[in-house]
């Protein structure tokens, strides 16, 4: 198969995905989340690849993934945006859905939809130059690929609120701390040798006793999840829908501290 923004490299059954678009950080485009869909959905429904665990990680040394593609993001209305988060969350579910473990090596900053896609693995081991955050309020948005729901799954409701209220990036030890990071390793290369190391542990255990396992784990608040990723759709489109999008995601591109109106709090102005 033959992808223009993802590569793929397998080593006997393990298959190592890595989003490749260095130059802008490993953003999360409409290609990307595309191509990633058709793999994910290929080796669903036909093992062709004859793999029993998986790699998912970002090209270059910067970044794991830096979040949804701002810029195509600055472009979407509404109905798009809608679409947009229902592709990542789509994406999301598959790596969920798979019946096999699937590692996130984050060497860089795996922020918004980048952290959303290492959370829908099954855990993530970091190198110490990884740093994790939901940025997306810095942007007038909310996390759209599952984020507000899996990040809650992953290290509580107080310490989910206080990361994506604040939009703070933290590093692989504080993420380590609150339970988002399994492991942190001083390099890259040592990071790809122990994922490399627990699967082909993990290989020498029952495939299908893991993968019921698997499905068991996720199972757990499983219908909860669902309902949660509808609630984020609706909440991502909404966001779409205010002008601090435009000027956050304007912010962005202009390289500059948006400037948010703090009388604008439409909750309580409804409630007065
Ligand atoms: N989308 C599009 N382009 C991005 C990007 C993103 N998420 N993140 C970085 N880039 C691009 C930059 O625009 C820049 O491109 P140009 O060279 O053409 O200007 C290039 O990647 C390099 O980035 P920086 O120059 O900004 O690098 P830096 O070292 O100064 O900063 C950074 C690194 C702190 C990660 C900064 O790039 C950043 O804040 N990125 C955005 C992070 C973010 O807000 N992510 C959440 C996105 S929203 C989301 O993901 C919603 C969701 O839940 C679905």
């Amino acid at each position: 198969m033959n992808f223009e923004t993802i590569n793929i490299n397998q080593e006997g059954a393990i298959l190592t995905v890595t989003i490749n678009r260095p130059r802008k950080l490993n953003a999360l485009s409409i290609k990307v989340l595309t191509e990633m869909k058709i793999l994910l959905k290929t080796i669903r429904e036909k093992n062709e690849f004859d793999i029993k665990g998986m790699i998912l990680t970002g090209a270059g040394d910067k970044a794991f993934i830096a979040g949804a593609d701002i810029k195509e993001m600055s472009q979407m209305n509404p109905r798009e945006g809608e679409n947009f988060g229902k592709l990542g969350q789509e994406v999301t579910t598959l790596f969920e859905a798979l019946p096999i473990p699937i590692i996130a090596c984050v060497n860089g900053y795996a922020l918004g939809g980048g952290c959303e896609m290492a959370m829908a693995c099954d855990f993530i081991y970091a190198s110490q130059q990884a740093a994790f955050g939901q940025p997306e309020v810095s942007l007038g948005l909310i996390p759209g690929f599952g984020g507000c729901v899996r990040l809650l799954r992953f290290v509580g409701a107080g310490k989910a609120k206080e990361l994506i209220y604040s939009g703070k990036i933290v590093g692989a030890v504080e993420a380590k701390e609150i339970g988002l990071v399994n492991r942190i390793f001083k390099t890259k290369t040592e990071m790809f040798e122990a994922a490399h190391e627990v699967l082909e542990l993990m290989f020498t255990k029952s495939p299908i006793a893991i993968s019921i396992c698997k499905k068991v784990i996720n199972a757990v608040d499983g219908e909860n999840i669902n309902d949660g990723l509808e609630i984020e759709k609706q909440g991502f489109r909404e966001s779409f829908e205010s002008p601090e999008k435009i000027e956050g995601v304007a912010a962005f591109l202009e390289k500059r501290k948006p400037v948010f109106n703090q009388s604008l709090i439409p909750t309580f102005q409804k409630r007065a």
